[in-house]
């Protein structure tokens, strides 16, 4: 049999888990000055919550959910996102009653979807997501969109595009919607079977629509910016403000709609330019969902979020030739040579360990070179080498692998001599 990993997954071995590490260290650092917490769900829900949550009409509900059902007859699926998720947990316990709101949450974990695979895109990939529930203040837009550059511009990149737009509220879709439906039904006969049950359940969705993207109809059909209502534009006049106040520059882009039904008012994605970057260009997308709390059975709290994978994220820092710090972190490699050096060694390894100091020794009982080859590999920073000499004289030399230099030391002084060199 020849096992491989299943299509649209991989697997994430030393080499490249540290960059996982380092870049999950960074998005939490990052959560903790913005003072947002982390939240942790499980990893399959019901599936009406995402029915309901992310909308009926979606790419994601219709064609990607592994859902499937238990042995107790329910119908659950694994994750595709995060939000609905976020807002089922907000409103179960009851997080609408704190006294600190709005709820900042954010979260980190594997979501599922049966996507066509290519570059950039899995069928488990890892997001990283935050959440503001519970304020419908312009300036928590902002706040949220600058967290998401911040990730990137922390780790070093700088080709980054952020797209606005405004969906509006209620009224404006509502208005949309019934320009979109009049426009589109003329025609609804030359656009695909997909397009054509959009056209009740959700226009808007049309003109996502790749199939009919070169449709006369699509160029010429309603945009939703036209049909915003006063306090919408509004609104969208001040998300820009605070945006402005930041320093963060944006485009905005009428056109951008979102893949997930819940989005209102701000909605955006921002995008890698330049060279080195396959077509797969947006790295994160977020936006508002007021009225997705009610939706899912909780008290109106308007929400904004986004979501970015970092194998998206891995994958520009990559294109860009960014080299993360990762560093290679190995303190203390000990060498022994014969049976009784090695009692000693692992003595000694498990002295520094407890004191916070990172060690390691030959486990395979090799020649004095190739354990010497064995802490180079390992970048060690200190190196000794214990044979019957260093236990009659209970001192060794401790190399300094990046000078050379050794300094004679005893056995009860090694650690406090790594701990303060180090
Ligand atoms: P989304 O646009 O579906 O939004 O996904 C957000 C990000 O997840 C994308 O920009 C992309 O970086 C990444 N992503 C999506 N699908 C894949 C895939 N198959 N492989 C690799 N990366 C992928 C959401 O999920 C919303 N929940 C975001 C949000 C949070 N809106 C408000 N709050």
């Amino acid at each position: 049999m020849n096992f491989k990993v299943p299509k649209g997954t991989q697997d994430i071995l030393p080499g490249q888990s540290e960059k996982w590490q380092y870049v999950e260290r960074v998005i939490r650092d990052l959560c903790e000055k913005y003072r947002y917490n982390e939240i942790r769900t499980p990893m399959f829900e019901s599936t009406e919550l995402f029915q309901r949550g992310v909308g009926d009409t979606t790419d994601i509900v219709q064609k990607e959910m592994y859902t499937f059902t238990d042995k107790g007859n329910r119908s659950l699926t694994l994750r595709p996102e995060g939000t609905a998720s976020a807002v089922r947990a907000y409103v179960e316990h009851k997080m609408f009653g704190q006294a600190d709101q709005p709820v900042k949450l954010y979260y980190t974990g594997p979501m599922f979807r049966y996507e066509r695979q290519q570059a950039g895109r899995y069928r488990q990939f890892v997001q990283f997501g935050v959440e503001a529930i519970g304020s419908a203040d312009p300036a928590i837009d902002a706040e949220v969109m600058a967290l998401a550059m911040d990730v990137y511009t922390t780790l070093g990149l700088s080709d980054l595009k952020l797209v606005i737009n405004s969906l509006g509220d209620k009224d404006t879709r509502d208005a949309h919607r019934s320009a979109l439906i009049e426009h589109f039904t003329p025609v609804v006969g030359e656009l695909c079977s997909d397009c054509q049950s959009r056209l009740e359940k959700n226009p808007l969705r049309i003109l996502d629509c790749k199939v009919d993207a070169k449709h006369p109809a699509m160029a010429t059909a309603p945009a939703l910016t036209n049909y915003l209502t006063d306090s919408s534009a509004e609104y969208f006049t001040k998300v820009k403000q605070y945006l402005d106040v930041l320093g963060i520059s944006y485009e905005v882009d009428p056109n951008l709609v979102r893949g997930l039904d819940y989005y209102n008012h701000t909605a955006f994605e921002i995008m890698i330019t330049g060279e080195g970057f396959g077509s797969i260009t947006t790295l994160c997308g977020g936006g508002r969902y007021n009225g997705l709390v009610e939706d899912i059975g909780g008290p109106e709290s308007p929400g904004i979020g986004f979501a970015l994978s970092i194998e998206r994220l891995l994958l520009a820092l990559e294109a860009k030739n960014i080299e993360l710090a990762t560093g290679n972190n190995l303190e203390m490699y000990v060498v022994a040579m014969g049976e009784e050096a090695k009692l000693k060694a692992v003595e000694l390894v498990s002295s520094f360990r407890a004191k916070g100091i990172s060690a390691d020794m030959d486990y395979l009982d090799r020649k004095m070179k190739a354990q010497m080859k064995a802490a180079d590999r390992a970048n060690a920073k200190f190196v000794i080498v214990l044979g019957e000499s260093e236990l009659e004289e209970q001192a060794v030399n401790v190399k300094t692998m990046e000078t050379g230099d050794q300094t004679k030391v005893e056995f009860g002084q090694l650690v406090q001599y790594v701990l303060e060199n180090k």
